[in-house]
């Protein structure tokens, strides 16, 4: 069967159906129970309010029975969609199976591993699996540099989003995350990202690449920049939550030369952007580079079962058996989906697809840019996409109260996408890599109407 007829199975083709404006007279109880029992830090139903029944693909079924186009992917993991058949397939056996057996190997996890060798640059040849979140293996990739190095400072990039543990925390810079945590993890310092829409550096807007790299440069040379040296620097080849920002290669390319000439090692956080999303297996490869560790997670857990992984150069492979340890590193049914839904990916050339496809969408988005006057910037890579919308084009204000406009009324109207940015500005579109043309264009139909109601 071809792709599209095969990527055309796995969703609701009506999509979206609103029968009742969201949240309907089920969702509202559920949600009611939520906020009386569940902690205040919850989140997402405050945007999306709902509660969801089913999913098919790039579509999810409320209880109300509304119908929606996911351009959210539970924040990047479902990437082959909800309910996957051939992954469901794979996590059902394994379940009758074993399901737990922390690092002793099995023929399941043996699958994954040679999956992720078979879409990994050969310099990576070592994996290892850390606690189950994206969180995790960050910790595990800054502990790995550390002790390598025997340093342990650590530089991050403006706009980072690493997570939500100590020191995964501490590599990310929104204040909104930590302010009234105290200190974190000692020695992280940041410096700017080539964000071009908002250049932090006062050159011309298509040398910020360029600047941002001789920046790190500087701070690394500087014997007063304030910056010991590090034991890694760690980014996102495409940063996910702080906006959807797109570096150009030549960044990329300039930080691998400058860490390997001072002997830095180089953390790409591949957690959002690495497995298909862009266009790429891994964000970085747009640059054809291949850093030192890779840090892996969300859509590895084939349908949002919670594992992650990092790869990393045989030369640090240093830790003494027990140097980390952890309960949760071998969930059998997260292994044996993951490396169904890998195998499927390179089978079905989905990033290929995801890159085709984000192509379309784009030049969609920058038609619909020139006309709008709240749109300040579409910008995208792959099925990686961001509307960083402002009160004034010219002035390019942020306008955070629009977007979560723009977020309420998409989801009134059956389409449900991700808030993100400096500013809380940037309204960001994740959807299953194998939504098809006919929905993905439907979802774009609806924002454009979204927009043009809101100017
Ligand atoms: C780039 C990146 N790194 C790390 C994380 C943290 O992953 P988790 O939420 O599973 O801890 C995220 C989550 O959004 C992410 O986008």
């Amino acid at each position: 069967m071809d792709q599209k007829k095969r990527f055309e199975e796995l969703s609701i083709k009506d999509a979206p159906k609103i029968l009742t404006t969201p949240p309907g007279p089920k969702s509202r109880e559920i949600l009611k129970f939520q906020e009386q029992n569940e902690s205040s830090a919850v989140s997402y139903p405050k945007g999306m309010p709902m509660a969801l029944a089913r999913g098919n693909g790039a579509t999810l079924e409320d209880v109300d029975g509304n119908i929606f186009i996911d351009c959210f992917s539970g924040a990047g993991v479902m990437a082959l969609g909800h309910g996957h058949p051939e992954v469901l397939k794979a996590a059902h056996e394994q379940i009758d199976k074993v399901t737990h057996t922390l690092d002793i190997p099995s023929e399941t996890r043996m699958k994954l591993v040679k999956a992720l060798r078979g879409i990994l640059p050969k310099e990576l040849s070592r994996i290892f699996f850390g606690g189950p979140t994206g969180s995790d293996a960050i910790e595990q990739a800054i502990k790995l540099a550390k002790f390598n190095t025997q340093r342990f400072g650590i530089i991050a990039f403006e706009g980072a989003y690493h997570g939500m543990t100590s020191a995964a925390l501490a590599v990310t810079s929104d204040s909104g995350h930590k302010d009234g945590l105290g200190p974190l993890v000692p020695g992280v310092q940041f410096i700017p990202f080539p964000y071009r829409y908002r250049n932090p550096f006062g050159c011309p807007d298509d040398m910020v690449d360029e600047f941002a790299a001789d920046n790190l440069e500087r701070v690394l040379v500087d014997s007063h920049s304030g910056y010991s040296k590090p034991a890694a620097v760690i980014l996102e080849a495409v940063q996910g939550e702080g906006g959807t920002i797109i570096p150009k290669p030549i960044f990329l390319k300039r930080v691998r030369e400058i860490t390997k000439a001072h002997g830095v090692l180089l953390i790409c956080d591949e957690i959002q952007a690495g497995l298909g999303r862009t266009g790429k297996m891994f964000a970085f490869e747009h640059a054809g580079i291949v850093p030192d560790i890779v840090t892996i997670s969300k859509a590895l857990g084939g349908i949002g079962f919670p594992i992650s992984a990092i790869a990393y150069r045989e030369e640090l492979n240093t830790m003494p058996p027990g140097k980390s340890i952890g309960t949760f590193r071998g969930n059998m049914v997260a292994f044996a989906a993951g490396a169904a839904a890998l195998n499927w990916m390179v089978e079905q050339k989905v990033p290929e697809y995801a890159a085709e496809l984000g192509e379309k969408v784009m030049k969609r988005f920058r038609e619909i840019e020139k006309r709008s006057k709240i749109l300040g910037e579409a910008r995208g890579i792959g099925l990686m996409i961001a509307l960083e919308i402002v009160e004034d084009k010219k002035t390019r204000k942020p306008s955070p109260e629009l977007t979560k406009k723009v977020r309420k009324m998409a989801h009134q109207r059956g389409v449900m996408i991700e808030v993100g940015g400096h500013h809380n500005n940037v309204a960001r579109l994740l959807p299953p890599l194998i939504i098809t043309e006919d929905l993905m264009m439907k979802a774009v139909d609806i924002l454009e109407g979204v927009l043009g109601e809101l100017e």
